[in-house]
């Protein structure tokens, strides 16, 4: 039976896909705008994975001076964790005080609170009212803090995503305009930032099985591409091949963030 995309496979495509698109660097130039009046920031990042984001995080903050003083993140994962950890313990990263919880965010319990609770491109996997886990991160809050979602933005490099998502999980996943129009009618305070970014999809251009190809489309499309036939696997090379604007290799790659 066909799934989504899994871990350990799905790890090794997120960091093809993370390689091939900027849009780290632009939710880090936003994310770091937050954070600098701060100083000193505690945070605790849901759907940690491996750390392909929250590890250049940590480095663009002690590039900006901000001292992060507990880091904490929770994750189902215990590949992901492994690897993350493994990460964290590096020299260089001796004087983070971190913690990495092996569990879904739906049953994290904590006494702590938080200067930031981060959502980056997970929001979607998380079961049940989506509503329940943006009250719950908004009570895992210090004062003055933040909760930061990094959602995907629907159609384009995303629509393969939504009808392999739908097929797979049997409901489409969260877009940003379906998390507006929910905390629009929530009565919760919140901004909204659309940023525009873009994805190098050189790699499917290669032929047949090459593993970097294979990786990049099972990242964007979220289904382990090894397992897909290959008509289906080159219509969806063709789909993305045809997002790529006039003389160059890169496709939009568009999120939004939302700050609460
Ligand atoms: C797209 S990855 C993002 C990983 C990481 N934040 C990054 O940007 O590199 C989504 C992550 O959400 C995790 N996840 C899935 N269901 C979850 C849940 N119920 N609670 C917390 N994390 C979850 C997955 O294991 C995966 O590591």
């Amino acid at each position: 039976m066909t799934t989504l995309l899994a871990d350990p496979y799905y790890s090794e495509s997120n960091a093809v896909f993370r390689r091939a698109t900027n849009q780290t660097e632009v939710m880090l130039d936003r994310l770091a705008d937050h954070a600098r009046d701060r100083g000193r920031i505690t945070i605790l990042s849901v759907g940690s994975g491996v750390g392909l984001f929250e590890l250049p995080m940590l480095t663009r903050l002690g590039e900006e001076g901000i001292t992060v003083a507990r880091f904490v993140g929770v994750d189902p994962s215990a590949h992901a964790n492994a690897v993350l950890g493994r990460k964290l313990a590096d020299p260089g990263n001796e004087a983070l005080d971190f913690e990495l919880v092996a569990t879904p965010f739906e049953t994290y319990d904590t006494e702590a609170r938080f200067d930031m609770v981060l959502f980056n491109h997970v929001f979607e996997y998380l079961a049940g009212d989506p509503l329940t886990w943006v009250g719950k991160s908004l009570g895992l809050l210090a004062d003055g803090g933040n909760v930061l979602l990094f959602s995907p933005n629907r159609g384009g490099i995303n629509q393969i995503y939504q009808d392999v998502f739908a097929e797979l999980v049997g409901a489409p996943p969260l877009f940003a305009d379906d998390i507006e129009v929910m905390l629009d009618g929530s009565g919760i305070a919140f901004s909204m930032e659309s940023m525009m970014a873009t994805c190098d999809v050189s790699a499917l251009q290669q032929l047949g099985e090459d593993p970097e190809k294979l990786m990049l489309l099972s990242f964007l499309t979220q289904r382990d591409c090894r397992d897909v036939a290959s008509e289906v696997r080159e219509h969806y090379v063709e789909y993305y091949l045809s997002l790529r604007q006039p003389g160059r290799n890169s496709i939009p790659h568009p999120v939004t963030l939302f700050v609460m």
